[in-house]
């Protein structure tokens, strides 16, 4: 982690510090909150697997008993440490917790009627997991916290995340993050390039009809960004924090696809499915709500593992061509070509420190180029023709 910091601090990000201890333990919660008197908390330590959770009756009790306490430590801490007017809370909860209903998912809350009268009530509770109710279990006290104390709660219920880079990260190889591809912890997307690279059939479970709602990780991470940058209003805010819902056969078949371009054999197979589902289910989910807190979106998962496949041939092939396109270019413009959002930038050296952050090619014209300048951005290739 001390590494990790430093790094962070070499590409300049200053102000982090980390400090170790488990969220089970009341004392330590309460000690934290009182030291730091946060405005803002954003609550993502959880055990996060829906197959751990299912290994036996341990893991299904250590996975409620970690994620609850966990919470309701904070949501106390806030309390009594008097923050309750001060502090937003953030959660990343999970979609999970709709289960698979036969009508399109609301944001958070469901109207219903009955013969007797209608009313609003929280949907938390047809979850598939034993993690997932885990998470309509913080839901529900989420929601009781802010109709006790009016705390300001944002709910945001994360789809799958996909992806291990975020503009931020990308600066670094210290930077990276984790990529899981195991049965417990690996997410579909991943798991399934995993198995395309090293050559193992992809395997589908059931029909694969099933649609599962996704996120990337740098939208994931916007929107949390945007959720933090809200006003503490003493509400109870959800947003279905999910940018496209497409077949887990779709994401396999896009995978194949990327696989293709780079004359890898890959197969896909069905096999029979170890997860209680609904196999055909269509998932319509209303994002109204959180489309507003997100913008528009910067990946979809098909383009996403299709990236690093495409860029690479275009640019290998084109060179040539981009740079009969700026033949107007003076020695003082360097060419950076953004490899994640497709944008060719023609800049002013003075400039370059400030644009060139995330993931690029650099073609540096006649070798104007100190390649020792870029050293610490070990994600930029340069080119130099
Ligand atoms: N990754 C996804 O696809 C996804 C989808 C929906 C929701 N979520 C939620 O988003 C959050 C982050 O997920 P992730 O995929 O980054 O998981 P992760 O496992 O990478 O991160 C969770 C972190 O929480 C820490 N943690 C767990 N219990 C703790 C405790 N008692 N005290 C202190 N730290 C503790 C773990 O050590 C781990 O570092 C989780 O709440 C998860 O449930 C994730």
């Amino acid at each position: 982690m001390e590494d990790r910091i430093k790094t962070a601090e070499q590409n300049g990000f200053t102000n982090i510090s980390f400090i170790q201890g488990d969220l089970v333990d009341r004392d330590f919660v309460n000690e934290i909150i009182c030291l730091f008197k946060p405005e803002i908390i954003v609550h993502l330590a959880a055990q996060p697997s829906a197959p751990y959770s299912h290994i036996n009756g341990g893991m299904a009790n250590y996975t409620q008993f970690n994620n609850n306490q966990a919470t309701r430590n904070l949501l106390w801490g806030i309390k009594e440490a008097n923050l309750v007017s001060k502090c937003s809370f953030i959660e990343t909860t999970t979609m999970g917790i709709y289960g698979a209903p036969e009508f399109e998912i609301p944001e958070g809350f469901l109207d219903i009627e009955q013969p007797t009268g209608k009313d609003t009530l929280l949907y938390p509770g047809m979850a598939g997991s034993w993690y997932h109710m885990s998470k309509s279990n913080d839901v529900n006290n989420l929601y009781l916290a802010n109709k006790m104390w009016k705390m300001s709660i944002v709910d945001l219920r994360m789809a799958i995340v996909y992806g291990t880079e975020t503009e931020e990260n990308a600066l670094d190889p210290g930077l990276a993050t984790r990529f899981d591809f195991d049965f417990y912890f690996g997410v579909v997307g991943n798991r399934f390039c995993a198995m395309a690279l090293t050559g193992y059939p992809i395997t589908i479970y059931g029909k694969g009809e099933q649609r599962k709602p996704q996120i990337s990780l740098e939208d994931s991470v916007c929107s949390i960004v945007n959720a933090a940058k809200l006003k503490a209003n003493g509400k109870f805010e959800v947003f279905n924090q999910t940018t496209e819902v497409p077949s887990i056969k779709g994401i396999a078949e896009a995978v194949k696809n990327a696989g293709e371009q780079l004359k890898l054999p890959v197969e896909i197979k069905h096999i029979p499915n170890p997860r209680v589902e609904k196999e055909e289910h269509k998932m319509v989910i209303n994002t109204d709500k959180f489309q507003k807190l997100l913008g528009k979106p910067k990946h979809n998962i098909e383009l996403q593992v299709h990236d690093p496949v495409v860029n690479k041939k275009e640019l290998e092939n084109q060179n040539k061509i981009i740079l009969k396109d700026f033949s107007n270019l003076t020695k003082s413009d360097i060419l950076v070509i953004s490899v994640a959002h497709h944008n060719f930038q023609k800049i002013n050296t003075t400039k370059w420190l400030s644009i060139i952050k995330k993931n690029s090619f650099i073609i540096d014209i006649k070798g104007l180029i100190d390649v020792n300048k870029f050293k610490k951005f070990k994600r930029i290739k340069i080119y130099q023709l």
